[in-house]
């Protein structure tokens, strides 16, 4: 048997090189010893992606991407097709969870100073696939075609017409004079066919600049500068089978969290399936309150914060921007904030935590009281990318270890 398949594999890896690609990006990968829990997020972001495709594949076929039968073909895929409820809350919570994995990954990113000199390519490509995520996600929201998908819609294309020429932009995006089918066609397009496959190839050159460079790990330290006699980084496990075993138990955890979540608050308060897209869309009847869904709502924030639309739309290009840009603003000798001085890791949790009252004020009515905190906040949220720029001429930093500290 054992020879069989060494023969099938030796004739397969002298047309292509598979063993070599395994071996490569697996079994001869090292990945530091010292990976903590914020080291989960990345293949978790990789399972709620094949959740998502898998999950969008079945909608699909049951789904009419018309104005007329969207939102009955959406009732009759929860109420007459065997599971089809279950396939769609798997999608509608997948999408929440994927950006949970997503928004911790980046976390850990802010964290350990994962973005840093040689792996700002790593973090492009992630903002990349952070922008066509928030594209993908947006569409598919809009093709249920309830009163928010409707309005959610009408607000966030009306904001490309403040541009230099909006009108001609706005009516260019809808495909139409108004939101229309014509709009909720070319969302379906875009939503099952194109933008995922961007996201799939920026996944694939995300690895690439990955396993190019190697991993960062929770201390910041350069596990290839100390190999053993056989050139093995001392710090380091072959990626298989350490972490493929050890990040399945982090892969039953949060399925586990996913499943009590989709089974027992598929709407999350109205948080992830909100109340008003339970009634078809109206063209005359506009919501009272029009919020985005929860992963929108920092930036939201942060648009509806600024009183004028156009520098609140600026602002909010700015919020996204100045995240691509982080590896060029943290000028830090050293990656990790656990030997950053105290005021960079006091920013850093008041900037995650931050970053959580942006997201919920999103979601809220704008009050007078509540724009003023949502002010503030969004003076905070930049204020963390300024600050980075200062730390390292007001701060000391702690000697970095050697080798890396903790592990198995
Ligand atoms: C579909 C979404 C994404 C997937 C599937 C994904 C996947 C992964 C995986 C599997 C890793 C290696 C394991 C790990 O370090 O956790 C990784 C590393 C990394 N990712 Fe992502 N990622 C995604 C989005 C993002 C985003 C949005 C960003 C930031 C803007 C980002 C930044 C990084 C960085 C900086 C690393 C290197 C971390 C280190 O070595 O410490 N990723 N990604």
């Amino acid at each position: 048997m054992n020879n069989l398949f060494a023969s099938i594999m030796g004739w397969v890896d002298s047309r292509l090189p598979v063993t070599e690609a395994y071996e490569k990006h697996m079994s001869k990968y090292y990945a530091p010893k010292n990976f903590n829990f914020w080291y989960f997020f990345g293949v978790l972001s990789m399972v709620m992606l094949v959740n998502q495709i898998l999950t969008g594949v079945w909608l699909t076929m049951q789904f009419t991407p018309s104005a007329e039968a969207a939102f009955a073909s959406v009732e009759y895929i929860m109420r007459d097709v065997e599971w089809g409820w279950l396939i769609r809350y798997m999608h509608s919570t997948g999408a929440t969870f994927f950006f949970i994995a997503v928004y911790l990954h980046m976390m850990r990113a802010i964290l350990y100073g994962s973005y840093q000199k040689p792996r700002e390519l790593i973090w492009i490509f992630g903002m990349l696939i952070y922008l066509a995520l928030m594209a993908e996600a947006f569409m598919g929201y809009v093709l249920p075609w309830g009163q928010m998908s409707y309005w959610g819609a009408q607000v966030i294309i009306s904001l490309f017409s403040v541009m230099p020429y909006g009108d001609v932009l706005t009516e260019w995006i809808r495909g139409d004079f108004l939101i229309s089918g014509a709009t909720l066609n070319r969302f379906f397009a875009l939503h099952v066919v194109a933008v995922p496959l961007v996201i799939l190839g920026l996944v694939v050159v995300h690895l690439l600049a990955l396993h190019e460079v190697g991993s960062n790990n929770p201390d910041g330290v350069d596990i290839k500068k100390l190999k053993d006699e056989n050139g093995k980084p001392l710090d380091g496990v072959p990626f298989h089978p350490y972490y493929t075993v050890h990040d399945l138990v982090g892969i039953v955890v949060f399925l586990m969290v996913f499943c009590t979540v989709l089974f027992f608050f598929p709407e999350g308060n109205g948080f992830m399936l909100e109340y008003a897209n339970f009634e078809p869309a109206n063209g005359l009847k506009t919501p009272a309150h029009i919020a985005p869904v929860w992963y929108f709502g920092a930036f939201y924030a942060i648009l509806r914060a600024v009183p004028d639309k156009l520098f609140g739309v600026i602002a909010m290009g700015a919020a996204i921007a100045v995240l691509f840009v982080l590896p060029w603003l943290d000028r830090s000798p050293v990656r990790s904030w656990r030997y950053k001085g105290w005021a960079s890791k006091l920013y850093i949790v008041i900037f995650g935590f931050n970053f959580v009252l942006l997201t919920w004020l999103g979601t809220q009515p704008a009050t007078v009281t509540l724009t003023k905190v949502a002010q503030v906040a969004s003076v905070i949220y930049f204020g963390f990318f300024a600050f980075l720029l200062i730390a390292p001429k007001i701060e000391k930093t702690k000697p970095v270890p050697e080798r890396v500290t903790g592990g198995h």
